[in-house]
């Protein structure tokens, strides 16, 4: 071993001497990362704790204008090591440490004779690496035909995963399966069948998880993803994957322009799951805060006018009788938010657009974004709202006429200024992926994919408008994220996967399983907060048949239990948390004061333990105090789990208030009912959490002085 250290630091110490070197070692030395040229191409391989986890994987980018693929050779090479720390305006944790070795190489094509630069950083976390293309006489604009980047995998291991160029966007529960299994038909077999046309290769979205025998544990994924399109990984049966850029229309991978970079490619390893969900390398590989005054972006808790069209079914978003948006329910609203101190009161189905097939298609009615709808009264909600020391958080469902939105972007966050409402939902719905209407040059209609460049320019333009108008933003069908909201702090949340709405409309058969949310936190989660919106305490007879029929229809019960909602508010962040439920199912209960405690901005995040699909236990501790809140969910197993209290202070014993399930509990077994125990406890102390199947439990742990 301590050879094996020599050699490789000599190899570092020699490029001082003008050798030129392709390895570098993560600062704490557990990765390796090893580039080779051979026979004109460009490969990479990484090692964990000096095993191989990635092989021989190629590298190399096409473009109409240059070719880094075949015929390339290594003209350069420089290696350097970088620490530095920053403060998150809001966050899992207040600073983040951003330490890494990093190895630049230059390319030259000798089929173009163009130079291609290629970063690497490898980081105790995990490895990034972007392309680079410089400035060359007579290129300007480039087309990105295909990306050659691939991700050998040294073992066929169980991975999760959802699948690319299918409908519903993100919005899909993980399948299982080894590496080489992965297809639609076994999506379709295991999970759900994918109905529709085949388009687009075998391909699932990042963040990509696998899991090796020996523990270690992989995420793929994508970092700053700007003026690109998103990558998917495609698959070919084997345990080899390869990037795979979402097309326009016309088949192009990127439109740019030279110089230009590419998004991070990441790898991001850990020994085990716990360690990979800690992981900050995206945020890392993000450019810093570009919002100078950042006073108006405030993380918080909300409250809205929202299941009860969603989830009970008693309102509408459209005019009508079950108009939910009146102005005297708004109130109502606005009343209880008050009452209890939460930051804000959403509000959908505000503005005119709802009546007529906005949804799922993309050519529904226009939605307008700064005029009202006739039943909600403005100027007295806006008036009533300050009175009470709440702020409405403002709803924009586009059904992805974008051109329609963007067309009002700046009125539409003016009005929101106007009335002092500083976060705003968007929305997306459209239920096929490559359905998103552009108008091209010629004034023709194309249909663009969700997740393609066209819209991950999109989303980039409504950030920047808001941010003007000092609004942040919480995006339902989202693009994915990449750690943008280290550059824009404005962007705040996003939904992007399967969230608590699909427990509202979908029934039992169809709706998250209890496993769900124990597998988002090493998949989905490890690329930014999530609007999940937790916090439903009527799990059961919940929902009415429709508007009309206000009878409940006993098809639907959410998987889930009281004490498990209030742990994924520390299992899943979020600098905006919503408490999803009507107002009347928490008024009285005392599971209710968990909801009110817990934080959205921490000072440290330490996930104790945790295996993909089974359970995770994760500690925060708040920005604001010397507050401990702690979250454990299992999958519809129930289990014991044994952890110590090491995270506290051992200056102080803590008053722990557990809000626990019942010994015989669980998802399918008194899911409503909530046991809430006061302990004294202390640093030394070991603790034993018991979960029922589908179960949780939340802890607030308060120094006792
Ligand atoms: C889907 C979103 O996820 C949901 O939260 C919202 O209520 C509807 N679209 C309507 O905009
Ligand atoms: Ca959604």
């Amino acid at each position: 071993m301590k050879k094996i250290i020599l050699i490789i630091s000599l190899i570092l110490i020699g490029v001082s001497f003008g050798v030129s070197s392709n390895q570098i070692f993560s600062p704490d030395k557990s990765l390796l990362l090893n580039v080779i040229e051979k026979n004109g191409s460009l490969y990479y391989s990484l090692l964990k704790n000096n095993k191989i986890i990635i092989e021989k994987s190629k590298l190399g980018i096409i473009a109409d204008r240059f070719r880094f693929s075949d015929n390339i050779v290594i003209e350069n090479s420089k290696t350097t090591y970088e620490k530095s720390a920053w403060t998150q305006v809001w966050g899992e944790q207040s600073e983040i440490i951003d330490e890494y070795n990093q190895l630049v190489l230059s390319i030259l094509s000798t089929d173009d004779q163009s130079r291609l630069i290629i970063h690497f950083r490898l980081f105790d976390d995990g490895l990034g690496f972007r392309y680079e293309f410089p400035k060359q006489e007579n290129i300007n604009k480039i087309k990105i035909l295909d990306e050659l980047t691939e991700f050998n995998f040294s073992e066929d291991s169980p991975s999760w995963w959802i699948p690319a160029y299918a409908y519903r966007r993100y919005e899909f529960l993980y399948a299982e399966t080894l590496i080489s299994e992965i297809n639609r038909d076994k999506y379709s077999e295991l999970v759900e069948y994918l109905h529709g046309d085949r388009i687009g290769p075998e391909a699932v979205q990042t963040p990509f998880t696998t899991q090796r025998k020996d523990g270690i544990t992989i995420a793929v994924h994508e970092a700053n993803l700007t003026n690109y399109s998103s990558m998917t990984l495609k698959t070919n049966g084997t345990k080899n994957m390869e990037c795979d850029l979402i097309p326009w229309s016309d088949g192009t991978k990127v439109y740019t322009n030279a110089p230009m970079l590419t998004p991070w490619r990441t790898i991001i390893v850990g020994n085990n799951p716990s360690e990979i969900v800690m992981s900050t390398l995206t945020l890392n590989l993000n450019e810093s805060n570009k919002i100078k005054d950042t006073s108006w972006i405030e993380p918080g808790k909300y409250i809205g006018l929202w299941w009860e069209m969603i989830g009970t079914n008693q309102s509408s978003w459209g005019s009508g009788p079950y108009h939910g948006a009146k102005t005297e329910n708004v109130k109502k609203y606005i009343d209880f938010g008050s009452k209890y101190n939460f930051d804000g009161v959403l509000v959908e189905g505000w503005n005119l657009g709802w009546d007529y097939n906005w949804c799922c298609t993309g050519e529904g009615e226009a939605f307008e974004f700064y005029k009202t709808h006739p039943e909600f009264d403005n100027d007295e909600i806006a008036k009533y709202s300050e009175q009470k020391g709440i702020r409405l958080v403002g709803h924009h469902e586009t059904g992805t006429q974008i051109r329609n939105y963007e067309s009002q972007l700046d009125s539409a966050f003016a009005y929101c200024k106007e009335n002092g409402i500083r976060v705003v939902k968007t929305g997306y719905v459209n239920d096929g992926s490559q359905n998103i209407k552009r108008i091209d040059d010629e004034g023709n209609i194309q249909k663009e994919w969700h997740h393609g460049q066209y819209m991950v320019e999109h989303f980039r333009k409504v950030l920047e408008t808001a941010a003007e108008y000092d609004v942040s933003i919480v995006v339902h069908e989202p693009i994915k994220d990449t750690g943008l909201r280290r550059t824009y702090p404005n962007m705040l949340s996003r939904e992007g996967a399967r969230g608590q709405e699909f427990n509202g409309f979908m029934p039992t058969d169809y709706n998250n399983k209890p496993n769900h949310t124990t597998i988002l936190p090493f998949t989905r989660l490890l690329s930014s907060p999530m609007d999940y919106t937790p916090g439903i305490f009527n799990l059961k007879e919940y929902r009415y048949h429709s508007n009309d029929n206000r009878t409940i229809n006993n098809h639907h019960q959410i998987p889930s239990t009281i004490s498990k909602e209030l742990a994924l508010y520390v299992v899943i962040y979020a600098p905006v948390q919503m408490a999803a439920d009507l107002p009347e199912n928490y008024e009285g209960n005392p599971a209710f004061q968990f909801i009110l405690d817990v934080p959205t901005d921490w000072d440290k995040t330490i996930v104790l333990n945790g295996e993909i699909g089974e359970y995770i236990t994760t500690v925060r501790k708040d920005i604001n105090s010397e507050d401990w809140f702690l979250g454990s969910i299992t999958n519809e197993n129930g289990r014991d789990i044994d952890i110590k209290l090491s995270f506290l202070n051992d200056k102080v014993s803590y008053n722990a208030t557990i809000y626990k399930d019942p010994i015989f509990g669980g998802w399918l077994s008194k899911p409503e009912e909530v046991e809430i125990e006061n302990k004294i406890v202390h640093k030394d102390d070991n603790y034993k959490i018991t979960l029922p199947p589908g179960g949780g439990q939340a802890i607030h742990f308060s120094p006792n002085n």
